[in-house]
């Protein structure tokens, strides 16, 4: 049987997941569905990418350890899959044994053969994206991918030729169907290859919850290295042991994910596959963004964009049905409440949801479900025939091209014109005039586009899709097959409850806005409770002392950032503090502020901070907090 390997990002455990993050893996998975029906093997990867400094700090923070806290994470993801029916083969975990060690030996073999050697890393850092940059990759002075602050690195380091590998990058891309859409090729080969492939820094000595590098254990493997492999490891590939599953689906037919991370599967991906001497994934497609509020993270107040909360309100197919047609090929999308719910009404519930309706109700009236052909063909019928029958070709040709909004598109064809077939033939008239075998065939007609489209929306709506199936007395398909007009001889129907219920769009805009105040409420409460309980001794040990704020100025290139300069008791200390949005240099100037005097320092921005000063926050609210009445500098606080 022909095999078909497709992968899905791999997610940081984050737990904030929006409805931008279901997009990658509906559609995957209408891939997966898709070549199931046509008769292919699929392998199905998804999983999560759990390691990195991002996890270390927030585990620590919630004062769990690492492992822990990406537990509870991920089986909150498995379930989001679950609820979203993703028929995903295998869910990866980075922190299962099997990879760990795989990702060590695959190291190891890279160090062996001289593709990876040991030196010293000096740049920059951005802990959010686990990335590393040279000062001029930097975008004003931030991170090139996410526009945040980024932190000085040096530490001595493994490195990984890239450079080496950079010509047959260049070719890989250049010279074949590798990276879709074509508009992502122009990006990577100008901007990173073309601007000098440096080799790149694929370990760290800063922190430890990672991948341990066998042979030199401080080092732990950077985490694109670590997640990246995981297409592998999946396969029980171990470094060079060939393995079933690798001979049977490598290499991948195709890797699937938003654009920001395309730089990582059409340069490092295939370099280090170069350097392993395997074969290269047959395609890499890197969408676009769901857009919310002109951001591809949801910060937006106001509009629901909780996937759990959307799906218990409008059903799996609802929001499955909005993602894969409202996004074209590898272009963004704006998310507003109102266009999923407008989409909802217009095209599943009037369009789809009519013609299956109406049919069926009329195959009862008039012939008690039972429907065969006709006597009475007539011309009028023709334009809808040949639109059944050019529509698997259709659909076909988009999936091939990974294109499920333009299938979509031209599976909604077929249905509206079904929908103007009822109207211009007048199945009531044909009966009150007594038209029977006319009629009979006009259903059958009918029945027969709603098997049609019915079976091609399999792989996108696949639980509306089986309704309609029952609808129609028919079994499940397991195959793209029959799927032209003539193919079902004869219909036992049923009749079906109404597919979507139409939805009153003001009052869903207004529940769903009393849903989001809800979930702001919600989290602010979680932040509260979930704080671990500490003993009086845990909180001894932070010195808080009350300082007087000398002089204060901006930090330049650095619009949140001021630098004080503190006056504790007879000793002066620098503090840089986040808190330029609401206080100006000269407001701060005077005042006595709260400082946690026992921080380890911290270089940001080149300035080296001595402590930090306490703030209340609520909201977009942030106010300092300061003494209640006048009390001298280096006061204890306790
Ligand atoms: N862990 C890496 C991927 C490693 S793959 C070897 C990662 N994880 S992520 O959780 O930040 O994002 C996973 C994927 O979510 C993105 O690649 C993208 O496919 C998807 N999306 C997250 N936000 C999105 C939108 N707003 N819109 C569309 N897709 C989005 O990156």
């Amino acid at each position: 049987m022909e095999k078909f390997y497709l992968t899905t990002p791999i997610y940081y455990p984050s737990g904030k997941w929006h409805l931008g993050h279901c997009y990658t893996t509906v559609y995957g998975d209408a891939v997966a569905r898709f070549k199931r029906l046509e008769g292919l093997d699929v392998f199905y990867l998804t999983g999560t990418d759990e390691h990195g400094q991002k996890i270390e700090k927030r585990a620590a923070d919630a004062g769990v350890t690492p492992k822990a806290f990406v537990d509870g994470l991920v089986a909150e993801i498995q379930s989001l899959w679950r609820e979203l029916n993703v028929s995903y083969t295998k869910f990866i975990r980075t922190t299962d044994e099997s990879h760990v060690r795989a990702v060590q030996n695959i190291f190891k073999r890279l160090y062996e053969q001289g593709d990876i050697y040991k030196s010293k890393y000096k740049g920059k850092y951005c802990t959010p994206c686990e990335s590393f940059w040279t000062e001029s990759q930097l975008k004003d002075g931030k991170c090139p991918d996410c526009g945040r602050d980024v932190q000085d690195a040096e530490e001595e380091s493994y490195f990984f030729r890239l450079s080496k590998y950079a010509p047959r990058v260049r070719e890989l891309l250049t010279k074949s169907d590798y990276l879709k859409p074509e508009s992502r090729v122009n990006e990577m080969v100008n901007n990173f290859i073309d601007a000098g492939l440096e080799d790149i820094a694929v370990s760290r000595t800063s922190f430890t919850w990672g991948v341990p590098v066998e042979f030199d254990p401080g080092h732990i493997v950077y985490v694109w290295v670590d997640a990246l492999s995981n297409y592998i490891t999946a396969l029980g590939y171990n470094g060079d042991a060939p393995s079933a599953d690798m001979q049977a689906y490598w290499p991948a037919d195709l890797h699937l994910m938003a654009k920001e991370i395309v730089r990582f599967h059409s340069i490092i991906w295939p370099a280090m596959l170069m350097a392993l001497d395997l074969p290269l994934p047959k395609k890499v497609v890197g969408h676009g963004w769901l857009l919310f509020g002109g951001d591809k993270m949801s910060k937006s107040k106001g509009n629901v964009v909780d996937p759990f909360v959307l799906k218990a309100r409008y059903g799996a197919d609802a929001l499955r049905y909005y993602l894969l047609r409202a996004m074209p090929f590898g272009a963004d999308g704006a998310y507003t409440s109102e266009a999923l719910l407008t989409r909802i009404n217009t095209d599943l519930c009037n369009d789809l949801g009519n013609l299956v309706r109406r049919t069926g109700k009329m195959n009862v009236q008039y012939f008690n479900g039972e429907i065969s052909r006709g006597q009475a063909v007539s011309g009028e019928d023709d334009p809808v025939v040949a639109q059944m029958n050019a529509l698997y070709g259709e659909v076909k040709a988009a999936m091939d091209e990974y294109k499920p909004q333009r299938a979509l598109e031209k599976i909604f064809d077929l249905i509206g014109a079904a929908n103007k077939y009822i109207d211009v033939t007048k199945p009531w008239a044909l009966a009150k005039e007594g038209q029977t075998e006319r009629l009979r065939e006009v259903l059958y007609v009918l029945n027969e586009a709603v098997r049609i489209a019915g079976t091609l929306l399999l792989p996108f709506v696949p639980q509306t899709a089986a309704k309609i199936m029952e609808g129609l007395g028919l079994a499940v398909p397991e195959r793209n097959k029959d799927l032209a007009f003539g193919k079902q001889k004869a219909y036992r129907t049923k009749e079906i409850d109404a597919l979507f219920p139409r939805l009153n769009v003001e009052k869903e805009l207004d529940e769903l806005e009393k849903l989001a105040d809800k979930k702001e409420e919600e989290k602010v409460e979680e932040k509260t409770e979930s704080a671990p309980l500490i003993t009086i001794d845990d909180f001894c040990r932070v010195q808080l002392r009350v300082a007087e704020v000398l002089a204060c100025e901006k930090v330049e290139k650095a619009d949140k950032l001021l630098k004080l300069t503190l006056k504790v008791g007879d000793e002066q200390r620098t503090v840089v503090s986040g808190i330029a949005k609401y206080y100006t240099p000269e407001e701060m100037v005077g005042k006595r502020v709260v400082l946690v005097a026992n921080l380890q320092p911290r270089v940001m921005r080149g300035i080296e901070s001595r402590g930090m000063i306490l703030c209340a926050s609520e909201g977009d609210k942030l106010t300092l907090v300061t003494p209640e009445s006048l009390i001298g500098s280096g006061a204890e606080v306790c």
